[in-house]
């Protein structure tokens, strides 16, 4: 005898069909053979091919799930009504029983107008602009040794993408600033990563923000326990359309291309794709930028009207001088590249600060160089920890924790 939970409503005819269609075993497909013989819900028993099932059924009320078990226990699938304290309780066991490979350090909200160092309570509302509407920007900075490293020229990029999103900023430059700082001291964490949003704003659930009540900024700080590898990876050239350059040089919340782009790159068993922009020229990686030595020993970069600009790819094209005044690479172009010179480069890299400098072996089917890590790219890489580790003040703020 399956029971069904006396707090369910009485069945509509439409909602008996969905109980049959739902009702399945892991053995034998029961739904088709299955029908209700009771009146009503709370003594219902199952009959298949007019037999009455002698074995307790577990029933799942969900038009989506087919679960059935011969065991005793029968799913209450009943969606709980939770006080504000349960919730936080289930946030708490959520977050306890859900490992990740990031721990979560620090979250400022101004929606809270605070800080918290307890993940469960790192939330914000559903109807915040960014979250239904995807009307947000973000921008990252790491932490190195308890410094920030490029958190200026992140922030600029932040201010330019807010501008371009049309979200009003809820505090100025040095606010913004200022609350980042604070919550990377309040995490203690001194190696890891900043991340941090604008958003229009929690209000209503409409697609025009002008019900939002006030732009929202959030800042989390977090911790990544993934090993940073540094040998050459495969990439292949993306079939997902790449974001127009409206979009492209905004780095908004907006980021299907993007994961699905790396999705592709993943079922394909390589590292990233690499989109072409309009003209067939190399654009960019999903959250990277590209960048080549060519055959005249030249190191390559794409302009950036097209594509997001890097504030990696810009600090490796300053730190790049410094190679050819060594002698290491003829010179620096910015320009376009057109597939065939990128596949047929010395070498290639991909730049971005969660990626830094990583060098590309394999292109599609071509094996770009002698399909080994090239020595620029290895070159830029030890600049760039360098420069992370101990560069100007420019690029590397203290965290006063
Ligand atoms: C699309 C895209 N291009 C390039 C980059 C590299 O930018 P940055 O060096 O500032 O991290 C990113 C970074 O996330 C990105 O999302």
């Amino acid at each position: 005898m399956a029971t069904i939970p006396s707090n369910l409503q009485k069945p509509t005819s439409n909602s008996l069909s969905n109980y049959t269609k739902i009702v399945s075993s892991s053995s034998f497909d029961l739904r088709q053979n299955l029908g209700f013989n009771g009146i009503g819900f709370r003594h219902l028993s199952l009959t298949t091919h007019g037999k009455s099932l002698q074995t307790p059924l577990k029933v799942v009320l969900s038009s989506d799930r087919t679960e059935c078990a011969n065991n005793n226990s029968v799913i209450h699938d009943a969606v709980p009504l939770l006080s504000s304290s349960e919730v936080i309780e289930k946030l708490r066991a959520y977050r306890g029983n859900h490992e990740s490979k990031q721990n979560y350090m620090a979250m400022y909200s101004s929606v809270v107008g605070g800080i918290t160092t307890d993940s469960s309570a790192m939330v914000i509302p559903l109807d915040d602009h960014i979250v239904h509407r995807g009307h947000g920007v973000f921008d990252t900075a790491a932490i190195i040794d308890g410094h920030l490293y490029e958190l200026d020229q992140h922030i600029d990029r932040f201010l330019r993408s807010a501008t371009n999103a049309k979200i009003n900023l809820p505090f100025n430059r040095e606010q913004i600033r200022s609350i980042l700082i604070q919550t990377v001291a309040a995490s203690k964490c001194r190696e890891g990563s900043l991340r941090y949003w604008l958003s229009a704003g929690p209000g209503d659930f409409q697609l025009s923000p002008s019900g939002c009540h006030q732009s929202s900024m959030y800042a989390i700080v977090f911790q990544d326990q993934s090993p940073q590898l540094q040998e050459g990876v495969k990439v292949s050239t993306s079939t997902i359309p790449i974001k127009p350059p409206q979009f492209a040089t905004v780095k908004s919340v907006n980021y299907l291309p993007n994961v699905l782009s790396k999705m592709e790159a993943e079922e394909k068993g390589v590292f990233a794709g690499i989109w072409l922009d309009d003209d067939g020229f190399v654009a960019e990686g999903p959250n990277m930028n590209a960048a080549f030595v060519s055959k005249e020993n030249e190191f390559l970069m794409p302009y950036f009207d097209k594509i997001l600009s890097g504030c990696t790819a810009k600090r490796v094209l300053a730190l790049a001088e410094g190679l050819v005044q060594k002698g290491i690479i003829a010179g620096i172009r910015v320009g376009n590249i057109t597939v065939e010179e990128g596949k047929g480069a010395k070498e290639m890299m991909l730049i971005g600060s969660g990626t830094l400098v990583r060098p590309v072996v394999q292109w599609d089917d071509h094996v770009i160089g002698d399909g080994k890590e090239g020595p620029v790219a290895q070159a830029l890489l030890n600049l760039l920890l360098e420069d992370m580790k101990s560069g100007p003040a420019s690029v590397r703020v203290p965290v006063p924790y």
